[in-house]
């Protein structure tokens, strides 16, 4: 059995990553678990908070801790990732000594309605999560641009961006296994 944890980047009840990351995960083969990390209730972290108990904190630990692999997408936050997905970064890096990332597989798919399909986040992510020691997917990568056009009634309609997911998915799947 392969865990994935799953993190979406996205508060918003309408999300297009939402949707995006629900196609990915419904590509999953038998034998592929994924549970998602809720990061919306989550305190901003600062390190004062690691000598307590802070519950959710403790759970979200606790769920990437449990994963073999991380799939986070995300939207794009003025030109950079959302504070929510820094959030969860920074809450499971520490305390210190304690780093949750320190060799977990992590891939980073971003998507927006805009031309460069939240490249920037996507980097960012890819790019913080390389210090603290995690094993990102350098490829296949996914910015998905013009994403909205893509989606209808909560799916992904169009057949080309659908064919683009599946690709991803399978290469992510064969190397969340490996
Ligand atoms: C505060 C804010 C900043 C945004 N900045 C960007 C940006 O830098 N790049 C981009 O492609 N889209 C940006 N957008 C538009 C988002 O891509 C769009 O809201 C998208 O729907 C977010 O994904 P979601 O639906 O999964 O939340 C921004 C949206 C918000 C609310």
């Amino acid at each position: 059995m392969t865990k994935i944890a799953l993190v979406i980047g996205s508060l918003s009840r309408q999300s297009i990553n939402r949707t995006v990351a629900g196609h990915i995960a419904a590509q999953a083969p038998a034998g592929v678990e994924i549970e998602e990390v809720q990061i919306s209730d989550l305190p901003l972290y600062t390190q004062d908070l690691d000598a307590e108990n802070v519950p959710p904190y403790e759970r979200v630990r606790a769920q990437l801790k449990a994963a073999d692999t991380v799939l986070i997408v995300s939207p794009e936050h003025n030109r950079a990732m959302p504070a929510a997905v820094k959030n969860i970064i920074d809450i499971a890096s520490r305390p210190y000594g304690q780093n949750v990332w320190q060799g977990k597989k992590v891939a980073a798919v971003t998507a927006s309605p805009g031309s460069y399909g939240g490249i920037n986040s996507g980097l960012q992510i890819r790019q913080s999560l390389q210090s603290l020691g995690t094993n990102v997917l350098i490829a296949p990568e996914v910015f998905l641009s013009r994403a909205n056009a893509a989606l209808e009634n909560g799916k992904v309609a169009d057949e080309r961006t659908a064919g683009f997911l599946n690709k991803f998915a399978a290469a992510f799947y064969a190397w969340a296994a490996q």
